[in-house]
């Protein structure tokens, strides 16, 4: 890639796509042909009017006035004397509006592109191609793109070539492909095609997705397809597309008269439903029409099912939450003005991430990102990569909960992986961010300041409201606490001097006693603490200690006294039967709550909690028909109506992270800090009657380990795989131990 240029078109193409092209002159036969490429914006590569490689959305979303990726093809069948190589470049997430308020992140304003191709010949000559201003550039039949309001193709246009390209300094260095290649997975056929009551004609495709349909048409040439996307329908089973804010997700396809494949070159949607507003007039054949897949190519490695149909659709949609939203990064969402890295979100889904998939790669390229993104204060910003939100280039603000990403995803993936080099590329800016913390509150071993999103939609906000009702200073001191615990352990794996460290937690954990629980009593009321609830302006708002989320952060990252543990846990249970044997909790409480009750003896609530079906609850949204997580425990009421506009998407993970209880504990396997990677495994399964059965395995470096247990009357039977080279630790609940290795076993209580 040396001595390519970047390149741009001769005058700014704005938001239509733009090709660069070069025909390919060979001096002899080849024997190897190797492409690099590059965009700032997103890119196709084609030889000969075929794509290059199977990638969709290269080079992927990194913090790009930083680094860009470039991807490596192999071309050597393709390439041909006089082949003409193609880079046809739309905005994609460097150029795009994103955010709410619609900003470009990429600084250089215009697509570029750049691209060397290294050709050896037979006689073991090479020979380089690169982009640079002999190149020419045409225009395309992509009219528009962005990645929120969809895409514009014309395969009626005319494609002109409107001069060579410039070359251009654009200053950002470029790495190779770091994260998993962002590919096309299931092609899903739509179950149903209807007229709704307001007279729309509706799309289903039976699941809410991230990626896009495709439609294979031959129509009269000028006629269109124009279609938008929706992920559910209102109560009167019309299409609803308000709750993607002001995304458009507008797909329009001009046909050529000829036989026409379409879908999308440079944008991706969140769907279940599309509402066809065009269409030529010809009969729709359901057969020529298919929803396809997109995110990162991460390989499957986790696998469950239980004797409850409702968990296994739970489960369902846990794995299609991660589908749609691991998609180069991880995002809240895929659909509505957001898709971002938003980190609170992204360090609550990590285990389950790591346990459905293996999410190794994917998190070392995000966490490159967050490191470059990382304020010099050492400040995490609630968004990575930075996108400038509000006017505001910072990535929002820093957020107890959010930033913690940086020290809580490195060690859950090494857990999962046990690779150190995560825990190596991170360790400095994990000190920085306890440090960041350390500095900025109003006490050394408390977080008393500061504008956070805390239990966000918590079920005890008030009506309308997205923050919860716990006190943020008690939740940004728990993470405080956990982030410097998560240091310390670090630090010893790596052989650094940490007694700094140790000390810092021991004083947050005395000072959080005495603070939040003088004398083992829970506060109701805290001092008035500066909220934000739009980023700009400040209000006061009263925040309690008394919440279920006080207590399972309390109770799950032990910041109370031992003696007091039983105290609380009784405490949280009965909170959770006053509220009909429901959860309040919001996106900071929930990941907890049920690991909170099962290590203090209640997994029996633990299990009502996750059976139950009325709201808040994970069945309820099961019961309402969802095929992915919801981000709001009641987006849809039960009366058919949605509980807002604003932030309520049927495809935020968050709350999916309750697999990682179902897996680490009714299932019971979990990796040991001692030898992760599940090199050493506690297995210690909780059954429960109601489920019948539960079957899970995961796919370790060292092979599959799998627990099932099932009832036969009374009887509880455990069958449990061990991978040779594997130590199992097992514990069944009548508190029978002991040490499994590679083979086969079967036990019953
Ligand atoms: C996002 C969240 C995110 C939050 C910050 C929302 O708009 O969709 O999931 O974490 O803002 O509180």
């Amino acid at each position: 890639m040396k001595s390519a240029k970047w390149i741009k078109a001769p005058y700014d193409f704005k938001q239509a796509g733009v090709t660069f092209q070069k025909q390919i002159t060979l001096k002899n036969t080849v024997k190897k042909a190797v492409l690099f490429a590059s965009c700032c914006g997103v890119y196709n590569a084609y030889i000969d009017g075929e794509k290059v490689g199977n990638a969709v959305l290269a080079p992927g979303w990194t913090s790009y006035n930083s680094r860009v990726q470039y991807q490596k093809y192999d071309v050597t069948n393709m390439l041909k004397n006089g082949s003409i190589l193609e880079l046809s470049c739309g905005q994609g997430w460097a150029l795009s509006g994103l955010s709410v308020s619609y900003s470009r992140n990429f600084n250089l304003g215009e697509i570029c592109a750049i691209a060397s191709l290294k050709v050896t010949y037979v006689d073991g000559k090479t020979e380089q191609f690169v982009t640079n201003n002999t190149w020419e550039t045409c225009t395309s039949d992509v009219l528009f793109s962005e990645i929120y309001d969809g895409e514009t193709q014309d395969k009626t246009a005319q494609i002109k070539n409107v001069g060579n390209a410039v070359e251009v300094n654009v200053k950002t260095k470029l790495v190779p492909q770091i994260g998993e290649w962002i590919t096309e997975h299931e092609r899903i056929a739509p179950i149903s095609v209807f007229i709704t009551p307001k007279g729309e004609k509706v799309v289903d495709f039976g699941q809410n997705m991230t990626g896009y349909v495709e439609f294979k048409i031959k129509a009269k040439r000028g006629e269109k397809i124009i279609i938008t996307h929706a992920e559910v329908l209102d109560k009167d089973g019309n299409f609803y597309n308000e709750n993607y804010r002001l995304a458009k997700n507008k797909m329009t396809y001009v046909c050529s008269g000829k036989d026409d494949v379409f879908k999308p070159k440079h944008t991706f949607q969140g769907f279940r439903y599309i509402r066809l507003d065009e269409y030529p007039d010809i009969e729709i054949n359901l057969d020529n029409i298919r929803a396809i897949a997109v995110h990162s190519d991460m390989e499957r490695i986790g696998d469950f099912v239980c004797g409850n149909a409702k968990i296994n659709q739970l489960y369902h949609n846990v794995i299609w939450g991660q589908k749609s939203n691991y998609l180069d990064i991880p995002t809240d969402c895929p659909q509505r003005d957001e898709r971002m890295g938003w980190t609170g979100d992204t360090q609550v889904f990590c285990r389950t991430g790591a346990i459905n998939f293996n999410v190794n790669k994917f998190f070392r390229k995000w966490l490159g990102d967050l490191r470059i993104d990382q304020h010099k204060d050492g400040g995490v910003p609630a968004i990575v990569p930075v996108v400038e939100v509000f006017g505001r280039r910072d990535g929002l603000r820093v957020s107890s909960g959010w930033g913690d990403a940086v020290c809580i995803c490195p060690w859950e993936v090494y857990l999962a992986y046990g690779d150190k080099t995560i825990l190596k590329e991170n360790f400095t800016a994990m000190k920085k961010w306890v440090e960041y913390i350390r500095k900025v509150g109003n006490e050394e071993y408390l977080w008393l300041t500061g504008v956070h999103f805390g239990d966000w939609l918590a079920m005890d906000a008030g009506e309308n409201e997205y923050m919860g009702a716990t006190s943020n200073d008690l939740i940004a001191s728990v993470f405080y606490a956990y982030s410097t615990s998560i240091l310390v352990k670090v630090g010893k794996i790596l052989g650094k001097d940490v007694t700094e460290y140790e000390e810092l937690y021991n004083n947050i954990v005395k000072r959080f006693r005495e603070y939040f629980i003088p004398n083992g009593q829970l506060q109701s009321d805290y001092p008035l603490t500066e909220i934000s609830k739009n980023g700009e302006d400040i209000v006061d708002v009263k925040r309690t200690g008394f919440t279920q989320t006080a207590l399972v952060l309390i109770l799950h990252f032990n910041l109370c006294e031992e003696k007091d543990k039983a105290k609380f846990t009784e405490m949280l249970v009965k909170m959770i039967e006053d509220n009909g044997m429901r959860m309040t909790t919001g996106f900071l409480g929930t990941p907890y709550i049920l690991h909170a009750l099962s290590e203090n003896g209640r997994a029996d609530i633990a299990y009502k909690l996750l059976l139950q079906e009325k709201a808040p609850s994970w069945l309820y949204s099961v019961n309402h028909g969802a095929t992915t997580m919801w981000e709001h425990w009641d987006s849809l009421k039960e009366d058919g109506s949605f509980w807002s506009m604003d932030m309520n998407s049927f495809n935020h993970y968050a709350y999916g992270a309750v697999y990682d209880w179902i897996f680490g504990v009714a299932i019971g396997i979990k990796p040991t800090e001692e030898d992760p990677g599940y090199k050493v495994v506690d297995i210690a399964p909780k059954p429960c009657k109601e489920l019948g059965f539960a079957d899970a395995s995961i796919k370790t470096a060292y092979g599959k380990i799998r627990v099932k247990w099932y009832y036969k009357k009374e009887t509880v039977y455990y069958e449990i795989s061990v991978p040779t080279n594997v130590i199992a630790n097992l514990t069944l609940p009548s508190g029978y131990k002991t040490t499994l290795t590679g083979g086969e076993y079967m036990f019953s209580e």
